[in-house]
């Protein structure tokens, strides 16, 4: 099993105290996790020794660091079972690798009256870009719901796939309510009705294994800066054959093959959708904290935010006056989004931030999820391999003050 106190050791924000010089207690990694030393130093050594723009020199500090930009696409393909690195693009997040399948292979396969399925759980970057491409096509957006106690509901999900679905967009992991969707599944309904399937994995990738492989999903998009990764990056992986067959998104350097006044020709994949000058330091980096993931194992991490969870549910149902939102702990990652009776979730927030304690508090870029439990907004505290039972107390604690607080 994995020691948490020991990990927090190597993330130098966690160490820090806060206003009135009360600890911190970071429980927001849903929207942001922190960084280890090994990734801090990756970065500045980076920095400090072979930065140059990849894919353009002629000199030795390009090479380097196209080389050292290679192994990190190979090292992405690595962790998530890729059949190729070419398979592996790197985009600047989760949302512009949605995105980025919205507007190419979307734009050139999506037409008048096709549908295109998603699910009540997603947030805004998976519904979006859909209901952008369903605008610009004519195309149609079915909704799956959700069960009341916030589980996909898959009988639905079967009978809303027709011949007219083109794609599914479907979260792994819902970023609210931590379920976690029968992905495997998804994909094979899916396919079984001819259509492709997006997984967003922005929420997953991070705290499980992930394997595209076994998954057999036609795209799953991702971000480093939610796996211990710096900020800036978002990886999509898609099937060869798909990939080949889409035209590029962004046009610009390093897109092309040739370019004349008459017109350019596209680079092979992957180069055909990283236009312009990358994220060059980050994508460089990302290989230490693949490195310390895989060091930590991700079923370890898996089973930790398990634990965590069913701790935390137990502690806030002791409470009293607190709504948990979603499924138990067996059917959830390390997200526990919740509602307390007459005490707004911003307020709460506020009250647990002089306190030390940093959880979220809002819609979650997750409104349709929030209209389908009624409520405008939750508090959210998600977790990941350096919190400690330690920080569900402190948590816990803190809630019960603010309860008394406000009443
Ligand atoms: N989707 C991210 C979150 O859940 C930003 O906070």
């Amino acid at each position: 099993m994995l020691d948490a106190a020991k990990l927090k050791a190597d993330f130098p924000v966690l160490q820090q105290t806060v206003h009135n010089n009360v600890p911190l207690v970071y429980l927001d990694s849903a929207a942001s996790s922190q960084k280890p030393q090994a990734v801090i130093n990756a970065l500045s050594k980076i920095d400090s020794t072979v930065y140059a723009n990849v894919h353009r020199g002629a000199h030795w500090l390009s090479d380097e660091s196209t080389a050292l930009y290679e192994e990190s696409r190979d090292a992405v393909a690595e962790f998530i079972n890729a059949a190729d690195s070419r398979e592996i693009v790197f985009t600047s997040g989760t949302t512009g690798a949605i995105n980025l399948v919205a507007r190419s292979w979307g734009d050139a396969n999506i037409e008048e009256g096709d549908e295109i399925l998603l699910t009540l759980l997603e947030h805004h970057s998976n519904i979006v870009p859909w209901q952008q491409l369903a605008e610009r096509k004519g195309a149609i957006i079915k909704w799956c719901d959700i069960t009341d106690d916030g589980y996909l509901n898959l009988d639905e999900f079967e009978n809303l796939l027709s011949e007219r679905t083109k794609i599914v967009a479907c979260t792994m992991t819902s970023n609210v309510l931590g379920t976690y969707t029968p992905a495997r599944q998804i994909t094979e309904l899916a396919h079984a009705a001819g259509a492709i399937v997006l997984l967003d994995a922005a929420q997953s990738a991070p705290h499980q294994t992930l394997d595209v492989t076994e998954l057999d999903a036609d795209f799953v998009a991702f971000s480093a800066h939610k796996m211990l990764g710096p900020s800036g990056i978002g990886i999509l992986f898609g099937k060869e054959a798909l990939l080949e067959a889409m035209p590029p998104f962004l046009g610009g350097g390093s897109m092309i093959d040739v370019v004349s006044e008459a017109g350019f020709s596209t680079a092979a994949l992957p180069a055909k959708f990283e236009a312009g000058t990358p994220a060059i330091s980050p994508i460089l980096a990302l290989p230490a904290a693949i490195a310390y993931l895989k060091q930590v194992g991700l079923e370890n991490i898996r089973q930790h935010e398990h634990a965590l969870v069913t701790y935390t549910h137990e502690q806030l149902n002791a409470l009293g006056k607190i709504n948990i939102l979603g499924p138990p702990p067996t059917a959830k990652a390390g997200v526990v989004s919740f509602t307390v009776d007459n005490l707004h979730p911003q307020d709460l927030t506020h009250a647990l931030d002089n306190q030390g304690v940093a959880i979220r508090a809002g819609h979650h870029c997750a409104m349709p999820l929030h209209n389908r439990l009624s409520i405008n907004a939750s508090g959210r505290a998600s977790f990941y391999l350096y919190n400690t039972l330690s920080d569900v107390d402190k948590f816990i604690q803190a809630i019960d003050k603010a309860i008394q607080l406000f009443s």
